[in-house]
Parts: C-alpha cells; structure tokens; sequence
C-alpha cells in the first residue's frame, strides 16, 4: 500500500511533539501502557477493507462504541487521557490515542514506531463486532484481521502485545498476565507461551491457536528466538494497524 500522508501545519506537529511528552510523563506516572495499547488497537482494530469503515477514527470515545462487549474497562483509559487531551485542542482524537498507542510501546522498552499525524475524526462508530473473541481460534482470526487487511505475521506479531498487561475478570471473564513482567515490552509473551502453562499466568484460547495452527507457529518461534525480529515485525504490524484506512491512495 501506497502512503500519502496529509501535510499539517507547523503548530499542529508542536502540538503532537508536546503531547507525546506529556504523554511519556503520564504513562509512566500512573504505569497504564497496557490499557492505553488495548484502546489504541481497540479503536484501530474495527477498520474493515471492503466497506472502507470503522478504523482509527476517533470514534472509540463515544458512549455508542465504548458499551460495545469488547470494550469493557476502556472508558478508564479514556478518562485517563482526557486532561492532556484537553491540552491539545488541535490534534484530533484519531491521532492523539494513535500516538498515546506508540508511547505506551516505547516508553515499556518496545520498539519505536512511526508516527504520521493527519488523521480526522469522524463521527459514527462502527457497528459492534468486530473484534476478535478470544474464546475462538485461527480460523477466526485470519477472519477478522483479514476484514482489517492484515496478514498472519501481523496477527502473529501484534499477539505479542500481549506481553504488556493482564486480563481482568469483570472486563472480559478472563483472569490474569500472561508474563511475569506485564509492565515490559519484550518477547517474552512468546517464550512463555511456548514454555507451557503456568500458575498464574494466562494462555486465551485465541492465544494458544498460535501454537496449533501450521501458518502461525514457526512464527511464534521464531518472535521467542529473536527478539529483533519480533520488534521489527511488531513495528511493522502496528505502524499497519495505527494507518488502517488512513494516507490510503
Ligand atoms: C489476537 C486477538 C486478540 C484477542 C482475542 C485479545 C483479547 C484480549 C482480552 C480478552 C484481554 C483482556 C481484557 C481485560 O480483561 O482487561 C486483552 C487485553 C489486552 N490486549 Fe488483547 N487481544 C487480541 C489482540 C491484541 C492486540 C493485537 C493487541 C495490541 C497490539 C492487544 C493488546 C492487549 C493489551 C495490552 C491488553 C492488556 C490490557 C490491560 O492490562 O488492561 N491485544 N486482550
């Protein structure tokens, strides 16, 4: 896919150098990369190729989309981000939680990740459902990531977002991290699902299709052996995610 970004004026990119400062100093503060990451790849992840709809548009802030069942908790990081938000009336929503997406990484000890601002906000939220469900396996993935335009290395490649963070029993009925360090962006979502279940730790079933599935194991194998390689397919992939139906030709 051929990029043509959007050219923004000279204070609109102040304006987003400033707020990915703020940004950093917030996420740190309040150690909330995970659920920052999970809003930006929620409010990506509804983009649909065919229909050309849904997609990282800003839309994830309205009560419509946030009631949606896989959205449950989101509203925490809305909240979150609003006051530096509000100190950026310029920047659009879209381009403001893209951007609190590529901190929540960096800032974790991941890979860093283009940022192209440009993005609008529009109005209408997508309709609900499309999401991954994470009782559901591979087939149901390349499913849905293909409705994003998505390949099985980014699918197998952003799972390893899933190195930060944890499930919560009253968002998703799901409990627990799945590494022992949730608040690290490295690939050890990879070895340690590769190493078997453990006390504590937890492997969704949408998780361990990555193990059973021909296409997506080697890839899990090779993201667990080399961490280069993750991060820079993980870079790739999400770059991808946070521009789905943006700067399109
Ligand atoms: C492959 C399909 C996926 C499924 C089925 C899935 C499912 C889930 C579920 C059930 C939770 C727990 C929510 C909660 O209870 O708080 C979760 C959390 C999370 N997901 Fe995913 N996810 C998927 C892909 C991704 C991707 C692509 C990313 C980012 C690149 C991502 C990032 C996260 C993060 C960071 C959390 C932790 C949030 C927190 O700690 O509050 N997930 N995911």
């Amino acid at each position: 896919m051929v990029k043509s970004y959007p050219t923004v004026s000279e204070d609109y990119l102040k304006a987003v150098e400033k707020a990915r400062k703020k940004l950093r100093g917030l996420i740190a503060e309040k150690n909330c990369a995970p659920i920052i990451l999970r809003l930006a790849w929620h409010s990506a992840g509804t983009y649909d190729v065919n229909t050309k709809t849904g997609g990282p548009f800003g839309t994830i802030r309205h009560p419509a989309e946030l009631a949606h069942g896989a959205n449950n908790g989101l509203d925490i990081a809305i909240r979150l981000l609003e006051p530096i938000k509000e100190q950026f009336p310029i920047l659009s929503y879209a381009d403001f939680y893209q951007l609190a997406g590529v901190v929540a990484v960096e800032i974790t000890g991941g890979p860093e990740i283009p940022f192209h601002p440009g993005r609008e906000d529009k109005p209408e939220p997508p309709e609900e459902g499309r999401l991954p469900d994470a009782t559901k396996g591979a087939d149901h993935l390349r499913d849905v990531f293909g409705h994003m335009g998505l390949s099985d290395q980014d699918i197998v490649a952003l799972s390893g977002g899933h190195t930060l963070g944890r499930c919560h029993k009253e968002r998703s009925g799901f409990e627990g991290p799945w590494t022992p360090n949730p608040l690290i962006f490295d690939n050890s979502y990879f070895t340690v699902l590769l190493s078997g279940e453990k006390e504590g730790l937890i492997q969704l079933p949408s998780d361990k299709a990555l193990l059973t599935d021909p296409a997506f194991r080697p890839l899990v194998e090779k993201y667990a052996a080399d961490e280069d390689a993750f991060f820079a397919d993980y870079a790739e992939a999400h770059l991808k995610l946070s521009e789905l139906g943006f700067a399109e030709e």
